[in-house]
């Protein structure tokens, strides 16, 4: 009895040590420990024993059955500590983890342009002013020299509202309303730049919607002089290198003269880039602003802030500037 009980307790804890998972070891306590097991059918022959020995039998028994249930607890633990060890490993939520950066915002590359554009001009004097983006047919066209009928409408193909209202085809009208709040008194040194609208069939060129820097200076004394070197200084300035500046002549109601500004890096005797349009405030235009053509004078520019972003970051459509497509705003 006693050697079959050693030989038994052997064998159980080798198969309990050997078992490879949690299944293994169900098995070994089956039959074993279970009611059909080894262990119980020892323990049956217990009752042929001299009745000297049985108690001793009957304890030893149960010595293995603790044994062998602390061996096969033990092991179970073990299981389940590896278990949950590849749990762990595994899962894709660690509550130690930190979490991941948060994207930071960025600037438009129009927004960036914009604000260098007014961060040099307020250097220069002049303050940023807003207005409306539905304007009156009055502000947009008749009161800057536009009147019904002039073939320069046909320039700037306007959306028209069912309430004849329009959506500003320049930020002209901004500069009417700057001049008309100065009731007459100069000087008047302001830019507005804004979204403009224009009914054209978007390319990779044109858009309905895009963006300009208009300015303007009103003073006693104010020449073409005074305009070309403000706005040499802009250019470098915004463009971080000397340039050669050129007037050429062209028709624009609000001024007169008109001229286009041309550009190229000073000392290059490359292409000519056409970079605005600017000229002196018609007297017309200073009167509907309140103030006396006899008395002073001004110029006035418009600038086109999306072409300046294409060039400033290469970029090759114009259209991906409004897109909001998160392929295009990523890059800047
Ligand atoms: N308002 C003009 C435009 O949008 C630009 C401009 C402004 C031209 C001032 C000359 C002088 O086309």
């Amino acid at each position: 009895m006693k050697e079959r009980l050693a030989a038994l307790a052997d064998r159980a804890l080798a198969a309990i040590a050997g078992a490879s998972d949690a299944e293994a070891l169900d098995e070994v306590e089956k039959t074993v420990l279970g009611r059909k097991g080894e262990l119980l059918s020892l323990m049956r022959g217990i009752g042929e024993l001299p009745a000297a020995e049985r108690s001793a039998a009957g304890q030893a028994v149960n010595a293995v059955r603790e044994r062998l249930d602390a061996a096969l607890a033990a092991r179970r633990a073990a299981f389940q500590d590896r278990h949950l060890a590849a749990e762990l490993a595994d899962t894709r939520f660690d509550p130690g983890e930190p979490p991941p950066p948060r994207a930071r915002g960025h600037l438009h590359p129009l927004t960036r342009v914009r604000r260098e554009v007014e961060d040099i001009f307020l250097g220069l004097g002049f303050d940023v002013v807003d207005g409306p983006e539905v304007e009156t047919e009055a502000f947009n066209f008749d009161r800057l020299n536009i009147p019904a009928h002039h073939p320069a409408r046909d320039t700037q193909d306007t959306f028209w509202l069912e309430n004849g209202q329009v959506l500003r085809t320049h930020t002209s009208p901004v500069q009417l309303r700057a001049m008309l709040r100065a009731g007459g008194q100069p000087p008047v040194r302001v830019i507005a730049p804004g979204r403009v609208f224009r009914n054209e069939q978007p390319d990779a060129t044109h858009e309905h919607t895009f963006h300009q820097v208009e300015g303007l200076m009103v003073d006693e004394g104010i020449s073409l002089a005074d305009m070309k070197g403000v706005l040499a200084l802009m250019l470098e300035r915004l463009l971080g290198q000397s340039v050669e500046v050129r007037l050429r002549p062209h028709y624009f109601p609000f001024v007169e003269p008109g001229v286009e500004l041309d550009l190229r890096p000073a000392g290059s005797d490359g292409r000519w880039l056409e970079m605005l349009g600017c000229g002196m405030v018609h007297p017309s235009v200073l009167r509907e602003g309140g103030f006396d053509p006899g008395r002073v004078s001004g110029f006035a520019f418009g600038l086109g802030l999306d072409r300046v972003a294409l060039a400033r970051y290469g970029i090759d459509d114009l259209r991906w500037m409004m897109s909001g497509d998160p392929r295009f705003l990523q890059q800047f």
